[in-house]
């Protein structure tokens, strides 16, 4: 891998972020960039430092593809319009269903979802706008899993030989390439980000898709977002690396209120971790265990039980897909 990690106990904030504006400032000139904005830490800090650098010449984005959690977009427009910064949300919801339909296995899920971003929705921000650049948030992890052949990260393209000039209109920069996420937090904070931003939980690019073992349907995209909606809410203050929720494919048999109910499985998975390339299930108490198989199958349609994942990464990944 050619690209250097810069240890986040090597990391002078400050000193990285001059350096990264600069180089954002030299690189686009006075053309435009384009970012898309998850809301994440990493596409946070991103839309930050080329804010900074290139001012209304960035044109931040928030896709919204149909699985993004409860309440978002309306949040991240609201929160980064707040810090001076417009947001504007493209409805790729269609684009996003229909790529996806029929598609089980992981890779073709995650492929479907780099060719639906970058070449049809990207593709065409780029077009209607002017601009020759693409920023994003790539960390030094998503290209180590990627490289290494554990799974194909949705934000890695040159890495994998894809020339984003040729392919898709555009050149893709990536400031923050190589930090780690603990190094990707500290910028944040340094840039003057919200706790609730700098300290949130890790989410993929591919949002809920991955999280979704089978077919990802508008349908069991919006249980997996209930689920996920309750477990952000129990965990939040845990103290974990992520947690998440996972929809399984397999039904099984319950019942309910006398009567079988052939239903759907919750997975929960929360870890303790450092960085993401290895992590540990959180022991949690079993009390809270509890109350979020209890609120679960109460409030999500069609849920009949609950598991929780007792394995480590490796040999387990932090997302199923
Ligand atoms: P895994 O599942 O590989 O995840 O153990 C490691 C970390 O990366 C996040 N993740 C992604 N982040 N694009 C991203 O930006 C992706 O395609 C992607 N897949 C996984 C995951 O949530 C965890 O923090």
């Amino acid at each position: 891998m050619q690209i250097a990690e810069l240890r986040t106990e090597d990391l002078k904030a400050e000193e990285f972020i001059s350096q990264q504006v600069g180089e954002i400032s030299s690189a686009v000139g006075d053309g435009i960039a384009v970012n898309a904005l998850s809301g994440g830490v990493d596409s946070s800090v991103v839309t930050l430092l080329g804010h900074r650098a290139i001012g209304q010449c960035l044109k931040t984005y928030f896709i919204e593809n149909g699985l993004m959690r409860e309440g978002e977009p309306q949040r991240i427009v609201e929160l980064f319009g707040g810090l001076g910064i417009q947001v504007e949300v493209v409805d790729a919801r269609d684009e996003f269903f229909s790529a996806l339909r029929g598609v089980t296995d992981p890779e073709e899920k995650r492929e479907a979802i780099t060719q639906t971003f970058y070449k049809n929705v990207f593709g065409r921000v780029v077009r209607e706008s002017g601009a020759r650049f693409l920023l994003q948030g790539t960390n030094y992890t998503d290209v180590e899993e990627t490289v290494a052949g554990v799974k194909r990260q949705h934000n890695i393209l040159e890495q994998l030989g894809i020339d984003t000039e040729a392919e898709f209109g555009y050149k893709v920069l990536e400031p923050i390439i190589q930090l780690r996420k603990s190094g990707v937090r500290e910028v944040a904070r340094s840039l003057g980000l919200p706790e609730e931003i700098y300290a949130r939980p890790p989410f993929p690019g591919p949002a809920l898709a991955a999280r979704v073992i089978g077919e990802v349907t508008p349908e069991r995209i919006a249980t997996v977002r209930r689920a996920t909606a309750i477990v952000e809410e129990i965990l939040r203050d845990c103290g974990a690396f992520q947690y998440l929720a996972i929809l399984h494919e397999d039904r099984v048999t319950g019942v309910r209120e006398g009567r079988r109910d052939f239903g759907n499985q919750i997975e929960i998975r929360c870890w303790d971790s450092v960085d993401a390339r290895i992590g540990t299930p959180t022991r949690l108490p079993h009390e809270t265990l509890s109350e979020l198989a209890a609120r679960i199958t109460d409030e999500v349609p069609g849920v009949v039980s609950v598991t929780y994942n007792i394995a480590s990464k490796p040999p387990s990944t932090i997302e199923p897909v």
